[in-house]
Formats: C-alpha cells, sequence, structure tokens
C-alpha cells in the first residue's frame, strides 16, 4: 500500500515538473518553470512575467531534496542573460546588439522550452525570441548524469533580411548563492604559468581577460573557483564553484558584486575587437561554459573536473595513461641530427622511456638553425638528417620506442618558401608595418581562409601518411595574434578574426582526428599557453610549462591541477642546472616531481652523470608501477605549496583502493625534518603496505617504508615521513593489503 502511494506522489510530482514545460501561452510565450539537476547541483528557471527568462535559484541541493518556495524566496532572480535595451540598464549585459534597422534595443521573449533525455545528460533548450528583429536565441544547458558538471552555452540566430552586428554575445551568465565570495584563478607568464590567486570579491566587476588571439591560458586561464558560504577557500569544505569556458581564444569572465553578497557570474567570448558580424540566415554558436558546484572545497571541485574530463571530453586519452617520453628539445635544442638522436634514443631506452620525440629543427628547406627560418616548409631538412625522419622512427622502434615529432601548422616564417609563395596567407594589418614574433620573421596563418584550413590539415595528414608510425605529435604554437588583418574574410567580416580563426582551428582538429584517432597529440603553445577545455577534446594532454625547474613546477602542478587531470599534463624531468631558472636541483626531486602527471624527460641523457641515469632508471620502472593509480585515480591535494609551511603533497587513489603519495618540500631555507600527514580520504577498513619508490640512489628506504598500517590509523594518527634535507622528497606506494 506505502509502495503504491510512494509511486502516485511520484507520478505527481513528476507531472508538476514536467507540467510547466508543456504550457505554452496563447500569445505564443512559454510561460512556466524548468528544473535542471546535475548530481547535487540544482537550478530553476522560469518565465517572468514580461516573457523574459529568469534564473530563480541555483544552489547545491541534494537530489531528492525539492527546490520549494523557501529556497526561491531567499534567491534573488537574475536574468538568464541579461540583454541590453530591456533589462535593467543598471547591471553588466551579456548580450549586446546592433540590429540591420541601428536599434541597440533587443526585446527577447521565451518561446520555447525543450527536454532531450541522452544516456549520460539531459539537455535543456530554451528559446527565446525578438520577433521585431527576428533575432533568435537557443540557450542550452547540458547537465550531466554521471559527474556533477552542466554545460551551458547558447546560438545566435539571424533570421532577418540584413546583417547584425554582436557586440557582446555571452555564452552564459549564473546568479551565484548568496553570500561573501572569494575567487580562487590562475595568473601567470611565459615559463611562469598557472600561479594561484586567491581574493575576496568586492563590490564591482572583477574582469578575467585574454586577448593574445591565438593561445588563452599562459597569462590568466578562462577558469575560476569561487568559495561561497562565507567560507574561506579550502581544499575539503566549503561550498565552491568550479568553471571554466570551453575556448581557445580570447574570453572575458566577469564577476559583479553587489552589496558584499549578489554575486553574477558572466563568460564569454571577449568582444574587443570582435564584434561579431552576423549575415542573415547565419547563426553564431559560443564556446560552452562548464560549471560544478560542490560541497567539498577546492579538491571536491578539481575532482569533478577530472572525472568530467576523463569520461566526457577527453575522448581520446579518456580513463588511458600517456606513455613516458622524451623529448628532444631541451637536449639538442634546433641541433637535430641522426648521430646524437640516435645516442638520445639508445639512452632513453636503456632508460625505460617508450617514446621518442623530436622537437623543432627537423625541417626546412632553408636550414632551420633557429626560430627565424623555415616554418610553412614541413619537409625534412635533408642538411641536418641526410636520409630523412625514416631512419630515426627506424632506431625508435628497433629499440623498443614510439616515434613522435614537433609541428607548428599554424605559423610561417618570412624566411619560408611558403611565405615567398603565399605572402597574402599571413596575417597582417593592410598597409601597416607588420608585428613580427619569434625570430622577428614569424607571422600566423589566416586560418579562417579554407586554402589554408587545407594546407594545415594537409601538414599532419602528409606526415601521418608517409610515416605511419608517428605515434604522437606536438602541436605547438608560439606567437600571439599580433597583426589584425585577414586577407580572406570581406572587409565587414575583419571584426569576425578573432572568433573565425578559433572555429577553423577547432574544424580542422576535428577532421584530423577523424582520420587519426590514435596518434597522441600534445598542445603546446610556448609551454602552457593552451591548457583549455575548447582544445582538450581533440589533444590528449597539455605542456604545461617551457620552465621545467622541479622546484618551480610543484607550484604550477599545483595549480593546474585545479582544472586538469593528471594524464592530461605532461610533466617532464629536465637537466640541472635548469635551462630556465639556472636552479641545481638533484635528480631525486626532479624525477619525484616529473611523476606528478603524464612523466617524461627533457634533457639530454648522453650529458647525464651515471646516478643521473640511475635515478632516472629507477623513477621510470616504478612509475610504471604507479602510473595507472597516478594519471586515472581520484586527486587528493593534501598539502598546497601556496600554504608557505614548506610542505607539498598529493595523494592518488585508485579504483582498485591503491594509493600513491608524493610529497615534496617547497622551503629551501629551512629544515624541514619530519612532517605528519593525515590521509584522510583512504576507504574505511582496508589495510595498506607501504612502501617508498623511487628510493634516492645510495640509500636505503627508511621508516615508514614496509609497514603494514590501515586506513584508520592513517587517517587519525597519520604518517610520519621523514624530509630531513634540502629538496627532500617521497614518494609511496600504498598497496591494500587487507579487508576488516
Ligand atoms: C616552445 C615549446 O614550448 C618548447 O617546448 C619547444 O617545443 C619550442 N617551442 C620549439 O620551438
Amino acid at each position: 500500500m506505502r509502495q503504491r502511494q510512494t509511486t502516485v506522489t511520484a507520478i505527481i510530482v513528476l507531472l508538476i515538473t514536467l507540467l510547466p514545460c508543456c504550457v505554452k501561452a496563447a500569445n505564443g510565450v512559454w510561460n512556466g518553470c524548468a528544473e535542471i539537476r546535475s548530481g547535487s547541483m540544482a537550478m530553476l528557471l522560469s518565465s517572468a512575467d514580461d516573457g523574459s527568462l529568469q534564473i530563480t535559484y541555483f544552489g547545491y541541493l541534494p537530489a531528492t531534496d525539492v527546490i520549494d518556495s523557501t529556497l526561491t524566496k531567499k534567491f534573488r532572480p537574475m536574468s538568464a542573460l541579461p540583454t541590453f535595451g530591456t533589462d535593467d540598464v543598471a547591471q553588466p549585459m551579456a548580450l549586446q546588439i546592433t540590429h540591420g534597422d541601428g536599434q541597440p534595443t533587443t526585446n527577447l521573449q521565451v518561446t520555447t522550452y525543450a527536454v532531450s533525455e541522452q544516456e549520460r545528460y539531459v539537455q535543456h533548450t530554451f528559446t527565446m525570441v525578438d520577433t521585431l528583429h527576428r533575432f533568435e536565441v537557443h540557450l542550452h544547458y547540458k547537465a550531466y548524469k554521471h559527474v556533477p558538471m552542466i554545460e551551458a552555452w547558447t546560438e545566435y540566430v539571424n533570421n532577418s533580411a540584413t546583417l547584425l552586428v554582436l557586440n557582446r554575445f555571452d555564452s552564459a551568465t549564473l546568479p551565484l548563492p548568496q553570500s561573501a565570495a572569494w575567487l580562487t584563478h590562475l595568473h601567470g607568464s611565459w615559463a611562469n604559468e598557472c600561479r594561484l590567486i586567491e581574493e575576496r570579491l568586492t563590490d564591482g566587476i572583477k574582469t578575467l581577460f585574454n586577448t593574445d588571439g591565438a593561445r588563452n591560458t599562459q597569462t590568466t586561464m578562462p577558469a575560476v573557483m569561487i568559495t561561497l558560504n562565507d567560507s574561506l577557500p579550502a581544499e575539503d569544505r566549503g561550498l565552491t564553484l568550479a568553471a571554466t569556458l570551453a575556448w581557445s581564444g580570447n574570453y572575458e569572465l566577469r564577476i559583479a558584486s553587489q552589496e558584499g553578497r549578489y554575486h553574477q557570474f558572466f563568460a564569454g567570448i571577449n568582444p574587443q575587437a570582435s564584434h561579431y558580424r552576423l549575415d542573415s540566415g547565419a547563426t553564431l554558436v559560443t564556446p560552452r561554459l562548464a560549471f560544478t558546484l560542490t560541497n567539498e572545497g577546492k579538491g571536491g571541485a578539481s575532482r569533478n573536473f577530472h572525472q568530467w574530463a576523463r569520461d566526457e571530453k577527453m575522448l581520446h586519452r579518456g580513463n588511458g595513461t600517456g606513455d613516458i617520453l622524451l623529448n628532444s628539445w631541451e637536449g639538442v635544442y634546433f641541433d637535430v641530427n641522426q648521430p646524437t638522436v640516435k645516442k638520445m634514443i639508445k639512452e632513453a631506452s636503456k632508460m625505460g622511456c617508450e617514446l621518442f620525440v623530436v622537437d623543432d629543427g627537423w625541417f626546412g628547406t632553408t636550414y632551420r638553425r633557429d626560430n627565424s627560418s623555415a616554418l610553412g616548409d614541413w619537409n625534412v631538412d635533408i642538411q641536418k638528417l641526410r636520409d630523412g625522419l625514416q631512419p630515426l622512427i627506424d632506431i625508435a622502434i628497433k629499440h623498443g620506442m614510439k616515434f613522435g615529432i614537433w609541428i607548428e601548422p599554424e605559423a610561417v616564417n618570412t624566411r619560408s618558401e611558403l611565405f615567398e609563395k603565399h605572402p597574402d596567407w599571413a596575417l597582417q594589418a593592410k598597409g601597416i608595418k607588420p608585428t613580427m614574433g619569434r625570430g622577428e620573421t614569424q607571422m600566423l596563418l589566416d586560418m579562417t581562409n579554407p586554402e589554408v584550413q587545407r594546407f594545415v590539415y594537409s601538414i599532419v595528414d602528409r606526415l601521418l601518411t608517409d610515416y605511419p608510425q608517428i605515434a604522437y605529435i606536438k602541436w605547438d604554437a608560439n606567437v600571439p595574434l599580433h597583426n589584425y588583418g585577414s586577407a580572406y574574410l570581406a572587409a565587414d567580416k575583419q571584426q569576425n578574426l578573432y572568433v573565425d580563426y578559433h572555429k577553423a582551428l577547432e574544424n580542422i582538429i576535428h577532421t584530423i582526428r577523424e582520420k587519426y584517432p590514435d596518434v597522441v597529440i600534445q598542445a603546446c603553445a610556448s609551454g602552457g599557453g593552451r591548457m583549455n577545455y575548447g582544445l582538450l577534446p581533440y589533444f590528449d594532454e597539455c605542456w604545461l610549462s617551457d620552465n621545467n625547474d622541479a622546484f618551480e613546477r610543484v607550484k604550477k602542478q599545483y595549480g593546474a591541477s585545479l582544472f586538469l587531470p593528471a594524464n592530461a599534463l605532461a610533466t617532464h624531468v629536465g637537466s640541472s642546472p635548469d635551462h630556465t631558472t639556472g636552479r641545481i636541483v638533484p635528480i631525486k626531486y626532479r624525477t619525484d616531481v616529473a611523476m606528478n602527471g603524464r612523466m617524461g624527460l627533457e634533457l639530454l641523457p648522453q650529458n647525464m652523470t651515471e646516478t643521473e641515469k640511475q635515478q632516472t632508471k629507477r623513477a621510470i620502472a616504478d612509475y610504471k608501477l604507479l602510473r595507472k593509480t597516478i594519471q586515472t585515480g581520484q586527486q587528493y591535494r593534501l598539502r598546497s605549496p601556496y600554504d608557505n609551511d614548506g610542505i607539498a603533497a598529493t595523494m592518488y587513489l585508485d579504483s582498485d583502493t591503491q594509493a600513491v603519495l608524493l610529497v615534496y618540500q617547497t622551503t629551501t631555507d629551512e629544515n624541514t625534518g619530519s612532517i605528519n600527514l593525515h590521509l584522510c580520504h583512504l576507504p574505511d577498513g582496508v589495510s595498506y603496505m607501504i612502501e617508498e619508490k623511487n628510493v634516492a640512489i645510495g640509500e636505503t628506504a627508511s621508516s615508514p617504508n614496509g609497514k603494514i598500517v590501515d586506513a584508520e590509523t592513517l587517517k587519525t594518527e597519520g604518517l610520519t615521513i621523514p624530509l630531513s634535507r634540502q629538496y627532500a622528497s617521497r614518494v609511496y606506494l600504498l598497496t591494500p593489503v587487507g579487508r576488516k
């Protein structure tokens, strides 16, 4: 009986939830409310009396709780897409259009709401129409079922007979749960990427933006965490929103705060020099804003992002792991030649590497001695590699390794055959002396031009057809879009350049992926310039920084891990002294730090000391045992290098309950001695065998190596870890050996 009652109640609740979606007033305006849920994230969107669409609730709510009036009464509703001319002029706008008749006012009425349910997500679409101007907006929310994540984006459709101009065209906006709020974001520069910044949000507008044109994560990342409910940002507690704009071009993220507690988040393409011209009949689809809301602080937010990345976005590596590679760049720079490379491969294979990547310097009809020539001429430089690439590939394969290659397909040097043949393919402002990038000769190709698109595609296609054994491509991008002008785009479409460049880039990579799904592709952009979710579905991993100094990398890797999973981050062992900072760091520390991601090497093995080689060999062998847990496990950042207490520690826990603990000293001016770490996230009832890994050559593993400790003790009493000298670091494998 009770059972029947429950079923009947459930049906009524379902009908009440669905009913408003079906209501359509006689005047063609949708009149209802729609609930969007993903995990414990809940949103309510409702039509207002004036026909506009409002977000009337957004918050953290267990899936079983209903969004009732006590919740909505406390929430200050905000327009789902604040639009110039009809929304409150006192607040920032998400949409501002100059229509064909010159009018800057847009009057959107929500006309329909549609829901479509798929196996992995539910997609909610609201259509809003400005009938006067025959302009239409589709606002989408894609709510994932297996991970708390919603993607929101818009499609702007010009149904009028004339061209219109999108002066601002955000992807989405979000009113945040009302409270004081702290912003966490990542800022940096070349070789100094992913620096963590935490600040209280004060009244006014905080803007994070990018205007590089080609790359967008070296200065500020298009990603934020916002800690709400009056808490300070913390790793394992506090209501936290994490959001990122999945886009590789210029962006603007704005948080408008009022009265210390009302915050509205706006995310979209940066409109600077991008007032987008939308032809009659054309549609512009904006990039997606992905967001999650958790009660488990920054750590919980990151784990949601990691899971979403692996399950839904990283279609090629996903929950798999990456090969340990040696990249030639910091080993030989442009001095790529057969005898040296041959030696590198042999040595790398002896140390256990699985892949060799020949970086810049292998190509060019004119000799590429430095960075000032040959980009665009993607033929093997036979002055350097007399017998071509094949012998290098053969050597790698003979030594049990795969082979990979570097390209920078979007760029051209003015000293190249390509530029001589197609000067109009380079982006440049008409009549203005172009600003040159790297080598004083580097420019970007005009990706909006279909001929250029075919050329860029053909670079990859030809390489992979001529050398089918190529297993890995490092796709670099070393210059900003300096010269704003396309010889291809019509005069009235020049403002579309920044946007159309990235749309074209995505299309090309998408096409490449369709033909070559198994080749691993790394997104590199002078280091970490392309660590974004716009490109992640096509690239398997990102190069984090040209700064390989392990001591600095601890902080960068921590920063990047806020949004990206370990199997998407290339983390390499560099030489000592480091080529960027000159810092001398012991090989044990360098290898331990490189384990916190997809491990690789970036040095000349021939120059390594015997101890360095032995340590690296040991590290690689151990990393192979730890790799699955690190690259695919749940990540728990136990101690932050930004807390200034001299320690950084991360634990990974995989689905077999195996754990890996990585601990680094982050100060050089004091002796840390021993530290105690509480391993709070281990599963109850499991006993662990603790094994120290990558023990320093010449030393023996010390306590707690070899102990068997139960999870409860590791959580409550913690694990005491010796870190007695400068640049101390420890790696532990925790193998489950018994269960209660
Ligand atoms: C910049 C990259 O970040 C480096 O790793 C290297 O590939 C160089 N470009 C090559 O020119």
